[in-house]
């Protein structure tokens, strides 16, 4: 019986030469999506607040809110590979003073590596999870595990914007789940996933990758079973219309904000 994906498998894939490459050239040509600089200046006014990016990989997001002023900024990653592409390129483009930080979202010992100490006020004003990596987690408990460790490291009201798919974001992907849900019942489904939603595959260009696609109401029970605040919510061709090469970069997702409680 073929192994459940891990953690380890996810930090691999992610590590994996067609990877870096993928998102290095991402950080260095692409930048915030419209999207993304829409919700930043709406939900992000102050510049000079501590920011966190988890899951940063080349740096596309934290080297783009540099660009964008912001300056308190502190952006982890589990993928070395990745990270180290990321500190490279700050360095190339003056921004240096960003602090990045080589750690797993999952992992206990994670939130002092941030800052974090008892009876402190939390280090951060605010919490980023771009281009669904919160979802590249596999397993719900452990997706939760990783919203515990921001809501400990965020101060009360803090914003935390995130991105997710959405099983039901169009009539396709609702005909395709419900084909999915079928192998579910019969016990077909791929033997390394772990839950309903999960997918693993393989694309030219990008390797491997894991992700778990959720349905609206999973995010909403996770966030308010791990303290966070739902505020705002919607689709990405909601909120603005992208370039070409960021729709060749990324399908479509659904935007999340959250307050701290
Ligand atoms: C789709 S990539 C996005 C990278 C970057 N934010 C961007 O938008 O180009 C998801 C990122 O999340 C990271 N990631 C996934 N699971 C993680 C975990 N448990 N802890 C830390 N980083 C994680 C991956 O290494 C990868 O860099």
């Amino acid at each position: 019986m073929p192994r459940k994906i891990s953690t380890a498998t996810v930090r691999a894939d992610f590590n994996d030469p067609l990877a870096v490459v993928h998102y290095a050239r991402a950080a260095h040509f692409l930048g915030l999506w419209a999207s993304e600089l829409a919700l930043i200046q709406r939900f992000f006014p102050d510049k000079s607040g501590p920011l966190l990016e988890a899951g940063c990989g080349a740096g596309r997001a934290t080297i783009g809110l540099w660009d964008q002023g912001y300056r308190a900024l502190t952006a982890f990653d589990f993928a070395s590979e990745l990270l180290n592409q990321a500190r490279q390129l700050a360095n190339d483009r003056g921004a240096s003073a960003i602090k990045f930080v080589h750690a797993d979202a999952t992992a206990a010992a994670t939130s002092t590596l941030l800052g974090y100490k008892a009876r402190r006020p939390a280090p951060f004003a605010g919490a980023f999870f771009l281009f669904n990596g919160l979802m590249q987690i596999p397993r719900r408990a452990k997706r939760r595990a990783a919203l515990r460790m921001l809501h400990r490291v965020c101060r009360p009201d803090a914003p935390f914007l995130f991105t997710t798919h959405d099983r039901d974001g169009s009539p396709t992907e609702r005909a395709l789940w419900r084909l999915e849900a079928g192998r579910w019942e019969r016990g077909e489904q791929d033997s390394r996933l772990h839950e309903f939603g999960d997918r693993y595959f393989e694309e030219a260009g990008t390797g491997r990758t894991f992700m778990h696609l959720p349905d609206r109401a999973e995010i909403l029970a996770d966030l308010v079973a791990t303290g966070w605040t739902p505020v705002f919510d919607a689709m990405r061709r909601e909120i603005a219309r992208e370039s070409a090469a960021v729709r060749d970069f990324s399908d479509e997702c659904r935007f999340w904000v959250a307050r701290r409680n």
